[in-house]
């Protein structure tokens, strides 16, 4: 009989086709943005351990005045993603009518030496990354963290044998993804994740993040 696997953690990813969305123009005013101030996260500075990122990002730019205003929908990347988003609903277990409530959060530039430290994107039920501008080559991967934590670490002293030879998937305290440019991959927001300080060069790395509630009932809630 095949092993079932207990407790998987769903991930879903498809490629948004880039002849849908105003790309360049959008990269270029968030570059824009990025040059005028490298450490755009005023608000957002430390996470959850109290370890500060060092990265281009934020969820308000009330303050950055200075900025080209990032409408989404101007670009063509709410209706882009929206369109997946419906996608994944459909293949969720789930039964009934489904009410489900969706926002793009912010967009976020590293380049070289600049990291955003482990969080989670809790209360929304899932999370997802849209790699605009990325390449697996020389960008940092995104790394998600296991929810049991890093058992792996224990088994590893007391079972070296077992944990440096086997490739047994429930022992891993983390996975490195590494997406396609144009990649859109969800995941559960209660997975901790981070982007570690992996760039090789300076050519930023552009992630777009999205948010989704599943049957929601604050409807102010990405407003
Ligand atoms: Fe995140």
């Amino acid at each position: 009989m095949a092993i079932k696997k207990l407790f998987a953690t769903p991930i879903w990813s498809e490629k948004i086709n880039f002849k849908e969305i105003q790309k360049d123009k959008l990269i270029k005013d968030i570059l824009s943005n990025y040059k005028k101030d490298k450490y755009r996260n005023k608000w957002d500075s430390f996470d959850q351990n109290g370890t500060p990122s060092i990265t281009h990002l934020s969820y308000r730019d009330d303050c950055n005045t200075n900025f080209i205003n990032i409408d989404y929908k101007k670009y063509g990347l709410q209706k882009a993603i929206g369109k997946k988003i419906k996608k994944f609903i459909k293949t969720l277990p789930l039964k009934g009518d489904i009410k489900y409530e969706w926002g793009v959060s912010t967009y976020h530039v590293t380049t070289k030496n600049q990291f955003m430290s482990s969080h989670h994107h809790l209360p929304t039920d899932f999370t997802s990354v849209f790699f605009i501008k990325y390449n697996k080559k020389i960008h940092a991967p995104l790394t998600l963290y296991a929810p049991y934590g890093d058992i792996g670490l224990y088994i590893g002293m007391i079972r070296p044998a077992l944990f440096n030879n086997a490739n047994l998937d429930y022992l891993k305290g983390h996975e490195d993804i590494y997406p396609e440019e144009g990649e859109y991959v969800i995941f559960p927001s209660h997975i901790l994740h981070s982007v570690k300080a992996l760039n090789k060069t300076n050519e930023p790395r552009i992630t777009i993040s999205a948010n989704i509630k599943i049957d929601s009932v604050n409807k102010n809630y990405y407003k």
